[in-house]
């Protein structure tokens, strides 16, 4: 009786603290996140993420706008997957072969830092 007792509490400790843990870690560093944004994405989507960068109005499909509903709704996935294979018939290109995984995983928390994900209910 005693035994399974320890047992239960033992697993639940490692279940609840393997899930905060997960909760707590990001993947990416938003400070390198921040050099990679600056060099090669603000020319488009902004200083602040508005979609409003130098280059942004020769373009017929607008930048992305980070505090955009839209944007603050996706995935880390799903962003992952835009940057790393483009957004087609728009002038977001691929950025896998140029970026490494790692620096994608940065730059979206720096974009995450700019503009909040929405929780998912
Ligand atoms: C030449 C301009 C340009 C550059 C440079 C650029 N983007 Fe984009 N980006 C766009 C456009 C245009 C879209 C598509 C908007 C749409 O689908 O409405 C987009 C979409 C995105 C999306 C999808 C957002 C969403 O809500 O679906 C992400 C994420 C993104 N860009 C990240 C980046 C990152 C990170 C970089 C730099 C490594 C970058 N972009 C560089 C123009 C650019």
């Amino acid at each position: 009786m005693f035994k399974t007792f320890v047992l239960t509490i033992g697993v639940l400790a490692v279940v609840l603290s393997s899930s905060w843990l997960a909760a707590q870690v990001r993947p990416g560093h938003p400070d390198r996140g921040e050099a990679i944004y600056r060099e090669h994405c603000l020319r488009c989507h902004g200083r602040m993420g508005n979609g409003d960068g130098p280059d942004a109005h020769d373009l017929i499909v607008r930048p992305a706008d980070f505090h955009a509903p839209r944007s603050r709704a996706r995935s880390d996935f799903e962003l992952l997957i835009a940057i790393s294979n483009g957004v087609l018939f728009s002038p977001m290109h691929a950025w896998r072969g140029r970026l490494t995984d790692e620096e994608m995983m940065d730059v979206i928390e720096y974009i995450r830092a700019l503009a909040p994900a929405m929780p998912h209910l």
